[in-house]
């Protein structure tokens, strides 16, 4: 297995390009499946997650063909409706083909998620929306059965804002007869984009980017182009990966609007941000202030930032608290970073993070995705190795992330490890 090794306390220079959205272009794979026909997808961010879904979507018949950041997706010949247990396994984002199935061909079956490292992750608010659209939903034999030949609109009140119930009611909803009005829908830029991409195909969708949003069904879909918009967490994570390393980095292409709720906490820890069109450039400060992150629902602080924030709080001047309000048990990396001295005090959910001056290499262990950009951000500034295993972890979601951060004069390498 690999893993990598670091070699902390470079400060981190030049410029860096952000790639395409992990979570929009997953949801935007599977609305592929409500279309027959070919699609391109551009800016598709070359990932485990995108290989996963582009293998799920061959099991079900399409032809996915993925070359220089570009997906080719023809679903003339869908016909097996089924997302297998080893997949989803490894990608729980496979439960967003159960919308476009049920949407286009009135069945499904998919193997239901078990946990994960975030903890618990219910997916009940997916199938109560199915049922109320009319789905009959059965488990058997740990799948999922999902029927209901067409299905009709209805009314859903999400009772909290969840991205991936959204997406997967939304792609159900618009081949559904009649309208359906979802309310306190997730508002994520990634929803948005999933939206106007179902719009692009030809659905009739009031209130995008809203909590409400009206789908009137329509007959058919149609094949489309479009490229995905740029990835806010990993955008998120180089700003801290430049604020961390005492650096002055550029980060090209990002889109403003998505992170300035992580503008807006980064300049208070005394960073500059410098917007420069779909730039932008950070300069850190001599020393980090503490900054007090509360996770919460688009636009608040993002859960998928939170682990991040907790490295780079742990070589603030002072004492800061980190609270997670979505995943309560996302909190994996605190006794990683704690063994490269960060000092970290947890309560329920909330972390109470003291800054030291120094963190120092050791070898820790990644145990889900951004765990793993937290332990890479505290090893850039840690002194002396640090060795991260089980990194299979960061390659579903952040693209040639080692290569990035070399080119930016962080050393960083990846070898064969025994863990
Ligand atoms: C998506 C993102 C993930 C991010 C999360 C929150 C993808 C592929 N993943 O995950 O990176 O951390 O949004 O921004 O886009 N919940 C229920 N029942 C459900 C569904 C969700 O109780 O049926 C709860 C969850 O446990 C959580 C909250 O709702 O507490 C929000 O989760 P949700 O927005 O659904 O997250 P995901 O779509 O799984």
């Amino acid at each position: 297995m690999d893993k990598f090794v670091v070699y902390g306390g470079n400060r981190l220079e030049g410029s860096v390009k952000i790639s395409g959205s992990k979570n929009s272009v997953l949801p935007i794979m599977a609305a592929t499946l409500l279309a027959s026909g070919t699609f391109e997808i551009e800016n598709v961010p070359d990932l485990r997650d995108v290989a996963t879904m582009s293998h799920l979507l061959r099991i079900i018949g399409a032809e996915v063909i993925f070359k220089e950041n570009k997906l080719i997706i023809n679903t003339e010949r869908c016909s097996f409706f089924e997302a297998p247990y080893e997949l989803v396994k490894t990608m729980r984002a496979s439960i967003y083909v159960l919308g476009p199935l049920m949407g286009r061909f009135g069945r499904g079956k998919i193997s239901y998620p078990g946990g994960c490292a975030l903890g618990p992750r219910p997916i009940d608010l997916h199938l109560k929306a199915m049922e109320t659209l009319g789905a009959q939903i059965d488990l058997e034999g740990g799948y999922i059965i999902a029927k209901g030949d067409k299905l009709k609109g209805a009314e859903i009140n999400f009772p909290i804002s969840s991205v991936g119930a959204t997406g997967n009611t939304l792609m159900a909803a618009v081949l559904a007869e009649g309208t359906t009005v979802l309310t306190n829908a997730a508002i994520e830029p990634e929803i948005v984009a999933l939206e106007e991409f179902l719009v692009d195909m030809g659905a009739k969708i009031e209130g995008i980017g809203k909590r409400k949003i009206t789908i009137t069904g329509v007959n058919k879909l149609s094949p489309i182009k479009k490229s995905v918009i740029p990835d806010r967490i990993e955008a998120g994570t180089f700003m801290v990966a430049g604020a961390i390393t005492g650096g002055n980095i550029e980060i090209q292409n990002v889109d403003v609007r998505h992170i300035t709720n992580i503008i807006d906490n980064l300049e208070k820890t005394g960073t500059k941000i410098r917007v420069k069109d779909n730039s932008l450039i950070i300069e850190a400060p001599d020393r980090i202030q503490p900054v007090s992150v509360k996770t919460e629902a688009y636009p608040g602080f993002p859960t998928d930032m939170q682990a991040q924030w907790i490295a780079l709080m742990s070589i603030a001047d002072g004492t800061s608290t980190v609270i997670e309000t979505i995943f309560l048990n996302r909190f994996n990396h605190v006794s990683e970073l704690k063994r490269i001295g960060a000092r970290i005090d947890m309560d329920g959910n909330k972390a109470l993070v003291t800054g030291v001056k120094e963190l120092k290499g050791a070898p820790v262990m990644s145990s889900d995705l951004r765990a793993s950009a937290s332990l890479i951000l505290a090893a850039l500034v840690a002194k002396g190795r640090t060795d991260i295993s089980r990194i299979y972890h960061i390659d579903r979601g952040y693209e040639k992330i080692e290569k990035k951060l070399r080119s930016l004069g962080a050393e960083i390498t990846r070898t064969e490890g025994s863990l």
